[in-house]
């Protein structure tokens, strides 16, 4: 078998077939395969998409790319969620920590920012001290003690995926439903949870623009994961503006300490507990009613944020973050973005916003690039929010004051204005079960 025929094949429509995709993965996985041809073959794979079978074996070729996981060590319902991916999307920061103050383990295998959209690891280690490498003694060692821990994708663990998630996010290929749909249930099925919640993102910061594309998505991962034997639904959910105000590393992780401490902004708080209630029901925890009053009882008497307090010091970190915010690294130069004109916020292009938060330094242009964990930006007006010329619109944040001009420039050109409020749109688009 030739890479070079299964690139044309597919280059030319043509589906393919299971041993030509265990090839590839196997093939890439272990060297032989190189960069360039597995760019070509995403980029065959992004034009000519792939059917519901293909999709399904190339998932499990990625997860058997490594090590399955097994987490048998692990007392109780393991419980995961995963995010298709958005602009200030920190939701497993708040999540992870909620669920686990009942008692469901959550061992979460996170990623770093993809194209425009942030990371959980990027994240966490923008907590002093915070390890997202722990070995798998350790790894399972916090989950039972604590109840939950969140690691970087090892080696091990669908490597095939590790390798093409970079290779993606510098070819212009993320935004592919086969890809995207094989990365992250590879990765999730490479677990061994027993209840998986997905969610799918849609609209301008996500990486499916549609809420068809999205609701597709949807369907095909929670059909891909029963097949796997899992427990496991998708809420779509909407990515036309930002989620909450910050955009950036330590900015969020600083809004999600906010969140459990019942002070995050009105449309996070409200996601992380629809996805932290769902995951209480799938796991046994009483009605969908009894789930969402014991969460919201979890933030309210401070119990969630005593479970992030332990995971952080568990994983190495330094938990006096959570009262302290001085003790994470600080930018060095604030910049304000003034509205030029008065009128109602019409629309964000989420996208956009996100690529400006990466012109300041907190995401990746290639693959080795380091970020800045201070960068980022804060949002202070919102889609439907009506605004007068001078007042702030956005605070940038960045280390050199050269990055300013071009981030401001990327963040005005995001944003629409028009002379009548636009439609509420709602957090929640769907649901598939
Ligand atoms: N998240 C992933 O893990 N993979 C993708 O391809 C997109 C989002």
């Amino acid at each position: 078998m030739r890479m070079y025929d299964i690139i044309r094949k597919k280059r030319d429509g043509h589906p393919l077939t299971d041993e030509e995709i265990r090839f590839f993965i196997e093939g890439y996985t272990d060297g032989s395969i190189p960069d360039y041809q597995a760019a070509a073959l995403c980029m065959a794979i992004y034009y000519q998409g792939m059917t519901e079978d293909e999709m399904a074996e190339l998932t499990f070729a990625i997860r058997d790319s490594g090590e399955r996981l097994d987490f048998s060590a692990i007392k109780g319902i393991r419980a995961d969620k995963h995010s298709t991916g958005g602009v200030g999307d920190k939701t497993s920061l708040v999540v992870v920590p909620l669920v686990a103050t009942f008692g469901v383990k959550v061992a979460k295998i996170s990623g770093r920012g993809l194209g425009h959209t942030g990371g959980t690891i990027d994240k966490l280690e923008a907590i002093p001290g915070f390890r997202t490498d722990l070995s798998e003694e350790e790894f399972t060692e916090c989950v039972n003690r604590v109840g939950a821990a969140i690691v970087g994708q090892t080696r091990e663990v669908a490597p095939a995926d590790k390798k093409l998630y970079a290779l993606r996010d510098v070819t212009a290929t993320v935004d592919s439903m086969p890809l995207i749909v094989s990365s992250i249930m590879g990765k999730k099925l490479a677990a061994d949870d027993d209840v998986i919640v997905l969610d799918v993102k849609t609209g301008s910061g996500s990486f499916m623009k549609t809420i068809e594309d999205s609701r597709k998505l949807a369907e095909i991962m929670v059909n891909i994961g029963r097949k796997a034997g899992k427990k496991i639904m998708a809420l779509i959910t909407d990515m036309d503006r930002p989620l909450g105000e910050a955009v950036g590393n330590a900015l969020e992780v600083r809004e999600a300490i906010d969140t459990l401490r019942g002070e995050g902004p009105e449309d996070f708080t409200e996601l992380c507990v629809i996805l932290s209630e769902n995951i209480l029901y799938l796991s046994g925890f009483g009605t969908m009613e009894e789930c969402d009053e014991k969460v919201r009882e979890a933030l309210r008497d401070g119990s969630a944020l005593e479970k992030l307090r332990e995971m952080i010091k568990a994983q190495g970190g330094d938990s006096g973050v959570i009262d302290d915010e001085n003790r994470f690294k600080q930018p060095k130069y604030p910049h304000t973005v003034l509205a030029e004109q008065d009128g109602y916020l019409f629309h964000m292009d989420t996208e956009g916003i996100g690529i400006a938060s990466l012109l300041l330094g907190a995401g990746r242009n290639t693959k080795e690039d380091s970020i800045d964990p201070s960068a980022g930006l804060r949002i202070l007006k919102k889609t439907g929010d009506f605004v007068k010329a001078g007042e702030a619109l956005a605070v940038l944040y960045a280390d050199r004051e050269e990055l300013f001009p071009a981030a401001e420039e990327k963040y005005r050109s995001a944003l629409t204005w028009a002379d009548k409020k636009p439609e509420e749109q709602p957090l929640v688009l769907g649901k598939v079960i």
